[in-house]
């Protein structure tokens, strides 16, 4: 029997990914302090999340569970134009929310903030409902990618400009079971 490898990739046994970026113990530890955080926020407030699929899915599922004032659910499925690493900007909705959202506090849960452009179109796309307001979460932010400026109020980790996996994040659909965040290895 061989030993497991040291780095990443030998121990999952696949040369695609490269070094962990977020730990699982971080990811636990900051999700805790977030949902502490949106707690404090909006006390006495009636708070929708609206998860944005696939990605967020890890994220919202842990996030909800540290959050204890009354909150519902709803889910948004977006795709972006563009190449498998890049977005263009044209978004399309795969799946739009199950009620309208008019006079709500909305919270919008992302798994990562890249050039910004898909996160502009649903604040518009959002904003043009009415809602009481409209705030968003993400777990991760590539601020050297940024194309267009927006408030993000509550992001968990800022990390480097490299392709991220893992934690409901996916490269070509895999790797979304990782408990913590990888980057995919620079050949
Ligand atoms: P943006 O429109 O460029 O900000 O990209 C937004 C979407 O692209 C995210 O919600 C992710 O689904 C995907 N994305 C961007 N960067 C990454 C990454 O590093 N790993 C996995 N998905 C990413
Ligand atoms: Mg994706």
């Amino acid at each position: 029997m061989t030993e497991p490898g040291n780095t990443l990739a030998e121990r999952m046994d696949d040369s695609q990914l490269g070094e962990v970026l977020v730990s699982a113990e971080d990811l636990q530890r900051r999700v805790r302090e977030l949902g502490a955080e949106i707690s404090r926020d909006y006390a006495g407030r009636d708070l929708l999340l609206i998860c944005v699929l696939k990605g967020a899915v890890l994220f919202l599922s842990d996030l909800m569970r540290e959050i204890d004032v009354p909150c519902q659910l709803d889910f948004m499925a977006v795709a972006s134009y563009g190449s498998a690493t890049d977005s263009s900007g044209v978004v399309r909705i795969l799946k739009d929310l199950d009620a309208p959202i008019a006079g709500r506090e909305v919270l919008i849960v992302e798994d990562i903030v890249d050039s910004g452009l898909t996160l502009q179109y649903l604040l518009r796309s959002l904003g043009a409902r009415d809602p009481a307001s409209v705030e968003v979460c993400a777990l991760l932010t590539k601020p050297e990618r940024r194309k267009v400026d927006l408030p993000t109020r509550y992001v968990g980790f800022e990390i480097p400009n490299r392709f991220a996996v893992g934690y409901g994040l996916d490269f070509a659909e895999r790797y979304r079971n990782l408990p913590f965040v990888a980057a995919l290895a620079e050949h």
